[in-house]
């Protein structure tokens, strides 16, 4: 274990990885499976700290169950305004102090950079759990490793990623994982104001990922083997006029479905809002939910990787 990439390191964006790693992540998670019942003492004595400045459910929960499965200890602070962060305390301090009361560190936050912000600052290592609409690692590794469970391989598959691209963490990090493997194709879909960022395409391009930017899922839905969703991340779009515009602007309806793949899983990290017919959840196409089950495993292996726990 201490010999791993996790070992005591940060886990703060996709792009520090590589595929091996992920295969080990992999492997370790399929242990962690035979244990999401049960209470081991892999972490005992451990306290692992979680700090959401911003909202969250599945991360959040997840995170605590995996880090209490393993036998640690978890102290956590939600919100800015219930804290002494509303009296002006910096983020600074309260990584410092999080850093002394704890053996890890997991921080979702509103702005951009903020994870890797309070790695610089904390000794033990951080896990960034969603910063701004720049990376959300962690979800990447859940989404490629329920992909994996369900087609056997991540190469090779055709994937579109439809939605709010530009603002989306969860996408991001899911495009920049998938450029660790070798998708046949991706298709990036999404209205135009909402269309993926330069600085990603500028590592699609780097990587030699054969990929189409597409405005209507409708063009694609027949070749994609993984279709991967998200929502429209009202909350960044610093324009409501912006949100008015694009709200409602993509939907994956059981009538587009007829030209599917009868194979083809659909992804999404959740919450869903609206961009997916409800009548979809109950076929055989919805894999979200599998996924969102997957997030304890994989987050008890990341965790006993990164703390040096052999399963
Ligand atoms: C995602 C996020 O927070 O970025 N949610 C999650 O962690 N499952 C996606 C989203 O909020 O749309």
């Amino acid at each position: 274990v201490k010999e791993t990439t996790f070992y005591h390191h940060d886990v703060l964006s996709m792009l520090d990885f590589r595929r091996e790693d992920l295969e080990l992540l992999f492997n370790y998670t399929e242990e962690m499976h035979k244990y999401t019942n049960t209470k081991l003492s892999l972490l005992l004595g451990k306290v692992v700290s979680l700090a959401f400045f911003e909202p969250s459910t599945r991360t959040r929960l997840s995170f605590e169950v995996a880090a209490k499965r393993l036998g640690a200890d978890v102290i956590s602070i939600t919100g800015e305004e219930s804290l002494s962060i509303s009296k002006g305390e910096s983020l600074a301090d309260t990584i410092r102090m999080l850093d002394t009361y704890s053996d890890l560190i997991v921080i979702r936050h509103r702005y951009e950079g903020a994870a890797r912000y309070a790695a610089e600052i904390a000794e033990h290592p951080v896990i960034n759990a969603g910063d701004g609409k720049q990376h959300h690692p962690t979800q990447a590794m859940i989404d490629l490793y329920t992909i994996k469970k369900l087609f056997g391989t991540i190469d090779g598959l055709s994937y579109g990623v439809l939605g709010d691209l530009r603002y989306g963490r969860a996408s991001t990090s899911f495009i920049y994982g998938l450029t660790l493997f070798k998708p046949k194709k991706l298709y990036l879909i999404s209205p135009e104001s909402l269309r993926v960022r330069e600085e990603v395409l500028q590592v699609l391009k780097e990587r030699g990922i054969v990929f189409e930017e597409k405005r209507s899922l409708g063009e694609v839905i027949g070749e994609l083997d993984v279709l991967y969703v998200i929502r429209i991340q009202k909350e960044r779009i610093p324009d409501p006029m912006e949100y008015e515009k694009v709200r409602g602007s993509y939907k994956v309806t059981l009538d587009l479905l007829k030209y599917a793949k009868k194979e083809l899983k659909i992804l999404h990290p959740l919450p869903k809002v609206d961009e997916i017919d409800e009548r979809i959840d109950n076929t055989p196409y919805a894999a979200y939910f599998i996924q969102a089950k997957y997030g304890v495993s994989v987050r008890m292996a990341l965790l006993a990787l990164v703390l040096g726990a052999e399963p």
